[in-house]
């Protein structure tokens, strides 16, 4: 099985996230970063990663996804807290950007907000609803979010049980 991890990352959250998504799994694999992601066609499985914006999956992101037509498994890094409800309305819009591709698993959690973009979101009127958990995604993500991920990715098919071993530990 040929596998692609493709990830659009400004601050390097998500990136990180896809380069332990890539450790993880077994060959044969690829990794790039959105800009550079090859044709999805190439590939029996591709993981798309993207940070949340407003809401949604990133534009670049977005623009990735349409051109997503076979496997897919997605994976995001946001401020709101992991299993909110606006977490999981956004990896539901990166389904429907997809062009019907077949969703084979998903993952999100959170990741370090800078100061300044949490200070920026303070002085909006409304503030945005992913403002209240964002402190609590300083140090995201860490070694438990990678362990969860290894979990999801067993469900997924992409990676067995005895691979679980593999999944790596940081602080
Ligand atoms: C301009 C901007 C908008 C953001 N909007 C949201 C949002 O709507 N929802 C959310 O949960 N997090 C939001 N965040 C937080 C980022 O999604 C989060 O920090 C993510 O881990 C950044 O990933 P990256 O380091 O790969 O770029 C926003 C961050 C920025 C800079």
């Amino acid at each position: 099985m040929k596998t692609l991890v493709v990830y659009s990352s400004q601050g390097g959250n998500t990136q990180k996230l896809a380069e332990e998504i890539f450790k993880q799994l077994p060959e044969d694999k690829d990794v790039a970063a959105v800009a550079n992601g090859p044709n999805p066609s190439g590939y029996d499985v591709v993981c798309v990663g993207f940070w949340l914006k407003a809401g949604q999956p990133d534009p670049a992101a977005q623009e990735y996804l349409k051109k997503c037509s076979g496997k897919v498994f997605l994976f995001a890094t946001h401020g709101a807290a992991a299993g909110s409800d606006h977490a999981t309305m956004a990896m539901n819009k990166a389904e429907e950007c997809t062009n019907s591709a077949t969703v084979i698993g998903r993952f999100s959690c959170q990741g370090e907000v800078a100061a300044k973009v949490i200070e920026t979101a303070s002085n909006k009127d409304p503030q945005p609803p992913w403002l209240a958990d964002a402190p609590a995604a300083k140090g995201h993500p860490n070694g438990n979010d990678f362990m969860d991920v290894s979990e999801v990715l067993i469900e997924a098919g992409l990676k067995t049980k005895a691979e679980r071993s593999s999944g790596t530990m940081v602080s």
